[in-house]
């Protein structure tokens, strides 16, 4: 990675942070990385998964007891824990990319910080129940979290540039997985194939690998990782929602394949299409909320197309009869977190827009603007429960139950990519990886 690169980014950041500091009315900003949660009658750990807002500062996800400090218009101060430990795994003081822009001071015990660290004017984020009796400012003041999370979706160049490699990397396991499903792998095989191609182990993934094949595709989150290997003759399809990390930022990738040419494969192809039309669609200015209804409309059309349903795609969207077809939202923003945060921010101050009652699951409502990063994941599934509800329904007689079962054994089809909006343009990154 650039220094120069990552040197202009924790600019940016600083003069952001000086602007929020001074309205929240705070000189200095505590963050701690986090601790390692123990799991309930156990003396074993859960994995580790550092606070946001500590590596939203600097890029260092695994080292607990950790904390950055933050005094206006001071360069930035790391606390870097590196105990005396011959159990576990200690990183090195660091000396890579970012290094530089930080004083670095190494602690070898936890209790250590204390001496660092201020309560005068001071703003603490992070699990704050160790530190009963510490002084380290006001805890978590959520007027200061809200200014943070809603400045979070304008990203940098350098954030561009771990996103972009993010990409790189689960492509690339993306395409190690499509071959292990054509020669035959159970859905575990898939995934070690996954994380093998891409270099990250399983507690690296920004979340857990979603690996369906057949029906399982109809499991919005299926991670259930079957080890059964399907005989040739029953495999049908296969869809994979699967990420990979770089610096603490998510890839959030979903690709759907048939086994064999056929109706179900040209619903994978005609997905695709629809997927970039919506892809085109993210231009500064546009809402998030009608661009997710006017993907409702094309899943219309392809049930329209396909012969799934009678009635037109205006009609199957009135009556949320699409709904039951794609469940969830067109997508979300995209960062250090998988479904990064303040996607339903109403301003930098805080407030929240939900989403229209009859699309609870859509994690966007902000106005799409320049240097902001989405993901776009229209899905078309045939789930048991919702077919199940919808049978039963009034506008049970609106559908080609015999076209349900036929394609039903298919599981679904999803089809996400990671987008960044530019002034003029989109950049889909994760296609520009695939070369298409
Ligand atoms: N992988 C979770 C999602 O696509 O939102
Ligand atoms: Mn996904
Ligand atoms: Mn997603």
């Amino acid at each position: 990675m650039d220094k120069q690169l990552f040197a202009d980014h924790l600019a940016t950041l600083c003069k952001r942070y000086d602007d929020i500091l001074e309205q929240c009315g705070f000189d200095t900003l505590n963050v701690f990385s986090g601790a390692p949660s123990v799991q309930f009658l156990d003396d074993n750990y859960y994995p580790f998964r550092v606070n946001p807002q500590f590596k939203a500062l600097v890029p260092v996800t695994d080292n607990p007891h950790s904390w950055v400090i933050y005094r206006r218009g001071q360069k930035p101060k790391l606390l870097f824990y590196r105990p005396v430990d011959f159990w576990h795994y200690v990183p090195p003081a660091p000396q890579t990319f970012w290094s530089d822009e930080y004083d670095i001071e190494l602690l070898a015990k936890p209790d250590e910080a204390k001496a660092y660290l201020t309560g005068e004017n001071a703003a603490f984020i992070g699990e704050a129940a160790r530190f009963d009796g510490w002084e380290i400012g006001q805890r978590n003041p959520q007027h200061l979290i809200a200014q943070l999370h809603w400045a979070r979706a304008y990203k940098t160049p350098y954030e561009f540039t771990c996103l972009r490699e993010a990409n790189r990397i689960a492509v690339r396991a993306h395409q190690a997985a499509e071959e292990a499903f054509r020669a035959g792998a159970s859905e575990f095989e898939i995934n070690l194939a996954y994380l093998k191609a891409a270099g990250q182990g399983e507690n690296q993934m920004p979340y857990g690998n979603i690996i369906g094949l057949n029906e399982h595709g109809a499991i919005l989150h299926y991670t259930h990782l079957s080890t059964e290997p399907l005989p040739e003759s029953e495999r049908r399809s296969f869809l994979i929602d699967a990420g990979a990390d770089c610096n603490g930022y998510c890839a959030d990738i979903t690709r759907s394949y048939a086994y064999r040419e056929g109706e179900f494969a040209e619903l994978v192809s005609a997905m695709h299409d629809k997927e970039q039309e919506l892809v085109a669609g993210l231009t500064p200015g546009a809402s998030y909320v009608e661009l997710h209804k006017s993907c409702h409309q094309k899943i219309g059309q392809l049930l329209q197309q396909f012969g799934v349903i009678k009635t037109s795609p205006e009609s199957a969207v009135e009556s949320g009869l699409t709904r039951t077809f794609m469940p969830h939202g067109l997508g979300h923003f995209l960062g250090l977190q998988v479904h990064d945060v303040g996607g339903h921010q109403t301003a930098p101050e805080g407030g929240t827009t939900p989403p229209p009652a009859e699309y609870p699951f859509l994690r966007t409502t902000r106005t799409i603007e320049e240097n902001q990063v989405f993901t776009i994941e229209p899905g078309l599934y045939f789930i048991d429960s919702l077919l199940g509800e919808l049978k039963e329904s009034q506008l049970a007689d609106e559908v080609n139950w015999d076209k349900v079962e036929k394609l039903r054994p298919f599981g679904g089809v999803r089809i996400e990519d990671n987008v960044i909006v530019h002034a003029d343009h989109v950049e889909n990154m994760t296609r520009d990886c695939y070369g298409n």
